[in-house]
């Protein structure tokens, strides 16, 4: 019988280094043989990722609801485990998905406030059991990362979006909350250190892939 694909997310706060790191997972897991299908949340799926351009906008005129934005946020998530997530696991693909549920809890629970046991009726309603196998958490202090943020951007030239316009204890909250959930299911989530230069962290990674993803291959 086929072998469903294993499912591995990446999670962290805005300028711990995501999109580069999510990159070198990618192609750790290419180098070994697997079929890897990168996408991301809250997006992944053209209709999802006409969600989450309603979710980042930053329309001033009128504020979005945090239950609006809750629910647009499974919304996004019911329609990508539908279209793409689960038929790539089925087939037997990887999937390597840049945020999830973590960030949901972390963003809306920590951030926003909202109760986490109303966040955990949702997951259970839309995933249906269905968890990462392996979540990689890159942390790093809040004012680090807002500092790589704020490069990143005046390189780009991009303003910010609706969420990195959050205050710094916004952000504080965000990154106590994942912390949290990582303590709570060490199993499935990895904190790796990424407050020190690419290489070492990268180094990290591969160790943590390593010990926790060579036993599936
Ligand atoms: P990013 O993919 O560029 O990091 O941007 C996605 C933004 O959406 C980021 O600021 C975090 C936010 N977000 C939530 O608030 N809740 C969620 O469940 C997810 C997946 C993302």
């Amino acid at each position: 019988m086929l072998q469903r694909g294993r499912f591995i997310t990446l999670e962290g706060g805005e300028g711990v280094g995501k999109s580069t790191n999510l990159e070198w997972v990618a192609r750790w897991l290419s180098a070994r043989g697997v079929e890897v299908v990168r996408t991301r949340e809250p997006g992944g799926t053209p209709r999802a990722e006409a969600m989450r351009e309603l979710l980042l906008s930053p329309k001033a005129e009128e504020p979005l609801d945090a239950d609006a934005e809750l629910l647009l946020i499974f919304a996004a998530r019911a329609q990508h485990l539908a279209q793409k997530i689960r038929p790539a696991l089925e087939r037997g693909a990887w999937v390597l998905c840049d945020r999830f549920t973590d960030a949901t809890f972390a963003y809306q629970g920590g951030g926003r406030g909202i109760d986490t046991a109303r966040i955990a009726e949702l997951e259970r309603f839309v995933q249906r059991g269905l968890e990462p196998d392996l979540t990689l958490l890159l942390d790093m202090p809040v004012e680090t990362a807002q500092q790589r943020l704020q490069g990143r951007l005046n390189a780009s030239g991009e303003g910010r979006d609706r969420f990195e316009q959050e205050h710094g204890a916004f952000f504080e909250a965000v990154r106590r909350s994942y912390l949290a959930r990582a303590a709570a299911a060490p199993q499935r989530v990895a904190v790796i250190d990424a407050n020190a230069p690419l290489a070492t962290v990268q180094a990290r990674l591969t160790a943590c892939l390593e010990t926790r993803v060579s036993e599936w291959l």
